[in-house]
């Protein structure tokens, strides 16, 4: 037996728990334009997710986590945000916002939004008002602009490349119409970075903050929290900035050779700063509020730099995305992401799945081996999806995880099983990847696909009207009024595990041991305090499960005792 040191919770006073309810919360991420569309538009709404508040509440998640509502035009999703005050016109209005936070409250859910600081879009009034003034303008100083290289300034200032492939440069047109000085945007063009050595745009953040918590809003998803902070030089990445970004390694791309000391735009320390000062404005409101940030950065141990005392109380683990469905693989990744996050204190927050990954059922109907190229998008490889197989991993990751130390985040549509739609037409696809990698990268609108809701209708009850993507007509199946007839389907799996997560006191946070295998490499089994065990198998040959009583299990189970490959099972063994 190998015991984990996560340190026993200490005994929660009613106070306590309202203050760190996050420690072992399950969150479900709400993609606004794909879950529920009221008006017809094609596009989800701040409408559509009240009306659904029932089906998240009864699902028996604790919070909500909303992608960008904010104006927006929309060239990245609503991450290219316009006005960080304001609800996007074709999502809803503050006042509909409002009602959906108070009711959401109302239904015992938290409520966090997602705050985009590393961009704005190019149409924000800071934008516009920086590329009016000209250069060596304070407007101007909120963003990273610099004169470029060469004869005439025709070569961008360096070599960074943007996540989406191409340059991060976009020369501007000065107002007495010659070329200017260019800009810098990590993501799309209309994206433009924002200077955060700038002091008036961290009180703008601070304010946007507060703007928020004041009308209830529980806390704050930070999009590319480490990103914020350039190497005022602009130094060239080196070792092929160009390649740092090549066009078909999605998690290349994203961390973009992150593990280089001293990287000039990735997880450098001075971010720490930034969110330092953001704790303060949290733990100003009673209860404080919560931050998780989403940081693809080169190891635990960096990731938890991120969660020491007094800075951000979360990030996402994404090592379970990056990991193949291997039971060893798997365990040691938990192993690791488990000790970092102790060492400073703060819960691991599990992912399988968010808008930005290929759907795990996907993932897990790859072959595992062939996962290597890209495993954040596996739909590149040429290698067929066995969606059948995906499924069944699925079923078992979502017991895995719920049983670990820690909260869980759960991408719409996964509680039905959805998996990626691998061939969306091309002419559909609206992710910027697929431009400005010249069409080779499809991108991650397979991930987006709006929500099943019913068995027939438009779009299968996700609205009135077809949704901005179309579903693949064998998802009437995977709806929700489908599965909530189907005992056996994904959404009572999930209903059923989450229930048993809030009866039973031995899940959430505490300790975890690890038990051995012998000679069964392709098992993981863990026991938690108080008789609880969880066993996982990614082989194909059933294993035999511990004495006890077997409260929930990805398969049924055969009556000889044993577990069958790619499932799992909870068991009570007091
Ligand atoms: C978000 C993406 C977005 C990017 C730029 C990411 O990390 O999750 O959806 O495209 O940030 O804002």
């Amino acid at each position: 037996m190998t015991t984990v040191t996560t340190p026993e919770p200490l005994p929660r006073t009613a106070a306590a728990a309202e203050h760190d309810w996050w420690r072992d919360a399950v969150t479900y991420q709400l993609y606004i334009r794909s879950f529920a569309d009221s008006d017809g538009d094609g596009l989800g709404d701040v409408e559509g997710i009240r009306s659904r508040l029932p089906y998240i509440a009864a699902l028996g998640v604790d919070a909500l986590w909303i992608n960008p509502w904010y104006p927006s035009p929309q060239a990245d999703a609503g991450y290219d945000v316009a006005d960080y005050r304001a609800i996007h016109p074709a999502f809803g209005t503050l006042e509909s916002a409002q009602k959906l936070i108070d009711e959401a409250h109302d239904a015992g859910l938290k409520v966090l939004l997602d705050i985009v600081p590393n961009h704005t879009s190019d149409e924000h009034p800071w934008f516009t008002a920086a590329v009016a003034a000209g250069p060596g303008s304070p407007e101007r100083d909120r963003y990273v602009f610099r004169p470029g290289q060469g004869p005439g300034g025709d070569e961008p200032p360096n070599d960074w490349r943007s996540v989406f492939g191409g340059t991060a440069w976009q020369r501007v047109t000065d107002p007495d119409g010659r070329p200017g000085e260019w800009y810098l945007h990590l993501f799309d063009v209309k994206q433009p970075d924002l200077n955060w050595a700038n002091a008036e745009v961290r009180a703008e953040f601070v304010d946007v903050l507060r703007f928020w918590f004041d009308r209830g809003a529980d806390g704050f998803r930070i999009d590319v929290a480490h990103g914020l902070a350039k190497d005022p030089m602009l130094p060239d990445v080196g070792v092929g900035g160009g390649e740092a970004s090549t066009v078909g390694h999605e998690e290349e791309k994203i961390l973009g050779h992150v593990d280089l000391e001293d990287h000039p735009y990735w997880d450098r320390p001075e971010v720490h700063e930034i969110y330092a000062d953001w704790r303060r404005v949290a733990d100003s409101y009673d209860p404080p509020r919560l931050f998780v940030a989403e940081a693809w950065v080169a190891s635990s141990e960096k990731l938890a730099a991120y969660l020491r005392p007094a800075h951000l109380h979360t990030a996402f683990d994404f090592e379970f995305v990056r990991a193949p469905w291997a039971a060893g693989k798997l365990r040691a990744t938990a192993t690791t992401s488990l000790a970092a996050h102790d060492a400073v204190g703060a819960p691991v927050m599990w992912v399988l799945s968010n808008h930005d990954i290929a759907r795990h059922v996907t993932r897990y109907g790859k072959p595992q081996d062939a996962r290597g190229t890209d495993p954040l998008h596996p739909y590149d490889d040429a290698a067929p999806t066995d969606i059948g197989l995906g499924t069944r991993r699925a079923r078992a990751a979502i017991l895995l995880v719920l049983a670990l130390p820690g909260g869980v985040y759960l991408y719409q549509g996964e509680e039905l099983g959805l998996p990626e739609v691998e061939d969306l037409p091309e002419d559909l696809l609206q992710d910027p990847t697929w431009e400005r990698s010249g069409h080779r990268v499809r991108g991650r609108d397979g991930c987006r696909v709006p929500l099943p809701w019913a068995r027939n209708g438009e779009s299968l009850g996700f609205g009135p009207n077809p949704g901005w993507l179309p579903q693949p007509p064998e998802w009437a199946h995977l709806s929700v009024e489908a599965e909530e007839a189907d005992r056996g389907s994904m959404l009572w799996l999930y209903r059923d595990a989450l229930r048993l997560r809030r009866e039973l006191p031995q899940l959430g946070g505490g300790p975890l041991t690890w038990a051995d295998t012998p000679g069964r490499d392709d098992v993981l089994t863990f026991t938690r305090p108080g008789g609880f065990t969880c066993v996982v198998s990614t082989g194909r040959a059933p294993v035999a499960l511990p004495a006890g009583r077997v409260v929930l299990s990805s398969v049924p189970l055969p009556a000889d005792g044993t577990l069958p490959g790619d499932a799992a099972a909870w068991l009570l063994t007091t």
